[in-house]
């Protein structure tokens, strides 16, 4: 069975993001697959250190011995991964941020095996903003600077859902956008599948 992995950047719980990644990973399930939950704000990961190990070939991504350890192993045996985010002083969350960095063992600039080890996996990516415009509210930039990651890593955008709710669970009386996040769930799935099979891609 293939596994879809979420990560959730908010620290907020039952927020806006988690009610869609919820329906993100419904729309999964529902079509056949299983899902990993990973809610960075409680992960416990570090922050890069900036040591450039990763930049030599080693048995692991990355030299810390922290929980994105075993994160790794998890998103490396994902069929798709969905990343979700509030935007956060026009960026994604410091949590976020903070996982993105953990990402640069896997970049193109890389020249050890891990270099673009996510090469193919399509990537689900929920933004939601307070600001009611997705330019000024910043959700613009972090899908810009989210997606400039993805693709360095290999991977690509294949659904993206951004909307515009700010207090705790508003996000729940905007039905479209719940929709548009569980059909996200199942196109994922079934774009793995297709990849699978050499259909696409
Ligand atoms: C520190 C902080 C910074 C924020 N910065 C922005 C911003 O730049 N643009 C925006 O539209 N909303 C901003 N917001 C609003 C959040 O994106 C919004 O409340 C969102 O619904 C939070 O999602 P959550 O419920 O998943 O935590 C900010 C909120 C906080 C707490």
């Amino acid at each position: 069975m293939t596994t879809l992995t979420v990560v959730n950047g908010s620290p907020r719980k039952n927020g806006n993001t988690e009610i869609l990644l919820d329906q993100v990973a419904k729309g999964y399930t529902d079509s056949g697959g299983r899902i990993r939950q990973i809610r960075l704000h409680d992960s416990g990961i570090e922050y890069c250190t900036g040591c450039f190990t990763c930049l030599r070939q080693r048995e692991r991504p990355c030299k810390l011995n922290d929980p994105m350890d075993g994160i790794y192993d998890e998103l490396l045996g994902s069929g798709a991964i969905v990343l979700g985010t509030p935007v956060y002083f026009w960026g994604p969350s410091a949590q976020m941020k903070t996982f993105l960095d953990r990402l640069f063992p896997f970049g193109d600039y890389q020249t050890t095996t891990w270099a673009q080890a996510f090469r193919g996996v399509p990537f689900g990516l929920v933004l939601v903003y307070g600001d009611e415009d997705p330019i000024t509210s910043g959700a613009e930039a972090a899908y810009r600077q989210i997606k400039l990651v993805i693709e360095c890593i290999g991977g690509t955008i294949a659904r993206l859902i951004h909307c515009s709710a700010n207090d705790l669970g508003e996000i729940r009386e905007n039905e479209q956008a719940l929709q548009a996040a569980e059909d996200a769930g199942a196109f994922l799935y079934g774009y793995q599948r297709h990849s699978i099979n050499g259909k696409q891609g």
